[in-house]
């Protein structure tokens, strides 16, 4: 049996720092209105999730750059300009035909593939991703697009036509909300962002768009590719604090659309800030605490397999992680030392190490928060049960699997996401069904089992609970062409590549009495092609 790791050998992990190049990004300026403005005043420093030694024998975070701590005055004039943009929806972008914005959307794709390796090499930086999942994530996003583009052709084929009801012509389109406020998450500071940026603008909205507040140095790269493919004032750049400038900006009535992937306490603060909360769309993607029930007669190997991927890949900062696991009790001995086993025996390192699978944490005060968790659990009868569990360093945690976790313990409810897998153990198939019944959360659940009766039961009741019932693997948002959403306080609105360019639109109707005058009327615009919502043209 190996000894177990020590924080020295964590410590000495972080010394390969020394070959690497390390990005420098002072970003002194930000695109509002199609221009880069320069920033003379205040800028908040970014650090790296990645720490290299100092000179007291520590660790420390790496200084990646600044970027500019604008306030109020740069909010509204970004606001102002994503108005004036949108023109009440008579502006330029909301008023093109979907063909033209398409062509735009494939010219920032084309600008976009062209950074793949410089936004590769942030996402490792910024946020400690591997750099096999950062190129992942970037070649996912490629495909998010591609795929939205091809998802909007469909939609506009089948709206290319009129209907004819009850002596009433129709045609149903749908049409952008206005400006939309989004903000993405630091866990996937690309992918998840541009999941909602970009059906958000190839519907016709205008975006006013606040980087995560890790994963943003990223965004200033891909800001120059936004101001080469966009007309201006269609993409504003939000930077400061955003308990400082998020509200206010509500407060205005001006933003019709919220979109973001973070907690539901923000987003519900958020929204509470509009004046008129009936006139605001919000498609979000909040708290989540799937868990995973695994059943008397599961295949053991896959379901440690698979729960070990679900609980810790990423460091288990996914809002879609396994955030808990109910064991049946009969065969919770054997699970517990298969999963200890595996966890211990994942591969922790820098994110360019080959097969990398424990990275560096982005936020500087998780650690608090892990050990604190793991402090409440141990008061209350918990333990760490893995041999390398809660050992730490400079920004690395080796992930702590904590057993028997019960109700009352911080980890029995709350979403760590992060390095810490708590476990239960359970007799009664009630159990964890209560469990999720009186969740606060409903995105998704695992189920591992083999009775084909048992499991059907499961998935007839859950599917009432939770948007996602996976058997026999761990939970996840992919494919991007499947609903993600979630119940309770887990999301509101739904995303896929086809849904989400639902949720940024309303459908909407152009009608005329059938008679003579208005039928030719009709057709001289469609003739003559001089409206983009009124066409029959079809989009190859
Ligand atoms: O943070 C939540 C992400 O949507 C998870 O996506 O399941 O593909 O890792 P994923």
């Amino acid at each position: 049996m190996q000894n177990p790791i020590t924080k020295n050998q964590l410590f000495d992990t972080f010394s390969s720092v020394d070959s690497m190049k390390i990005p420098h990004i002072n970003q002194q300026e930000y695109l509002v209105d199609g221009e880069f403005k320069a920033w003379n005043g205040p800028f908040k420093e970014i650090d790296s999730a990645i720490c290299k030694p100092n000179s007291t024998d520590g660790l420390e975070r790496i200084s990646l750059g600044e970027i500019p701590k604008t306030g109020l005055p740069e909010a509204f004039e970004c606001l102002e300009s994503s108005e004036k943009a949108y023109d009440n929806g008579f502006g330029e972008w909301p008023m093109m035909s979907v063909e033209k914005r398409i062509f735009h959307v494939e010219k920032f794709v084309g600008e976009m593939i062209n950074l793949r390796t410089e936004v590769v090499n942030l996402l490792m930086w910024e946020i400690g991703k591997s750099e096999k999942d950062s190129e992942k994530e970037f070649d996912r996003t490629i495909k998010y697009i591609y795929d939205t583009i091809e998802s909007l052709k469909k939609l506009e084929r089948k709206s290319a036509s009129f209907t004819i009801e009850e002596g009433v012509i129709g045609q149903v389109r749908r049409s952008p909300l206005g400006v939309t406020l989004c903000i993405g998450p630091y866990n996937y500071p690309l992918n998840e962002t541009y999941t909602l940026l970009i059906p958000a603008l190839i519907m016709g909205n205008v975006v006013l768009f606040k980087p995560p507040k890790h994963g943003c140095l990223l965004h200033y790269s891909l800001s120059k590719a936004i101001q080469k493919s966009f007309p201006k004032g269609v993409v504003n750049y939000l930077y400061g604090k955003g308990s400082e400038i998020i509200q206010p900006l509500m407060n205005t009535g001006k933003i019709n659309v919220l979109t973001l992937i973070g907690s539901s306490k923000v987003a519900s603060d958020i929204k509470k800030a509009h004046p008129k909360v009936n006139r605001l769309r919000a498609i979000l993607g909040l708290d989540a605490k799937n868990p995973a029930i695994v059943l008397e007669n599961a295949n053991l190997e896959n379901a440690v397999d698979e729960c070990v991927l679900g609980s810790l890949s990423f460091n288990g900062q996914r809002c879609t992680a396994l955030k808990i696991l109910y064991v049946h009790e009969n065969i919770k001995e054997e699970f517990l030392k298969k999963f200890c086993e595996k966890v211990d025996a994942l591969k922790f390192g820098m994110p360019w190490d080959e097969k990398v699978q424990i990275t560096p944490l982005p936020e500087a005060d998780k650690f608090k928060y892990l050990n604190d968790c793991i402090s409440d659990a141990e008061a209350k009868g918990g333990h760490i049960i893995n041999k390398n569990g809660g050992v730490q360093n400079g920004s690395l945690f080796f992930p702590a699997v904590i057993y028997p976790v019960k109700d009352g313990m911080k980890l029995f409810r709350e979403e760590q996401f992060g390095p810490l897998v708590p476990i239960v153990s359970f007799t009664d198939l009630q159990e964890p069904i209560d469990y999720m019944i009186t969740s606060n959360y409903g995105q998704q659940v695992s189920i591992f089992g083999t009775d084909t009766k048992e499991i059907s039961h499961l998935i007839d009741g859950l599917v009432n609970q939770v948007s996602r019932v996976n058997i026999n693997v761990q939970c996840q948002r992919g494919p991007d062409t499947f609903p993600f959403t979630g119940r309770k306080d887990s999301a509101e609105g739904t995303l896929s590549v086809y849904d989400a360019l639902r949720s940024f639109s309303i459908r909407t109707v152009v009608a005329t009495k059938e008679n003579k005058e208005n039928k030719a009327i009709i057709n001289k615009i469609v003739t003559d092609e001089e409206s983009s919502f009124l066409s029959t043209k079809f989009i190859f």
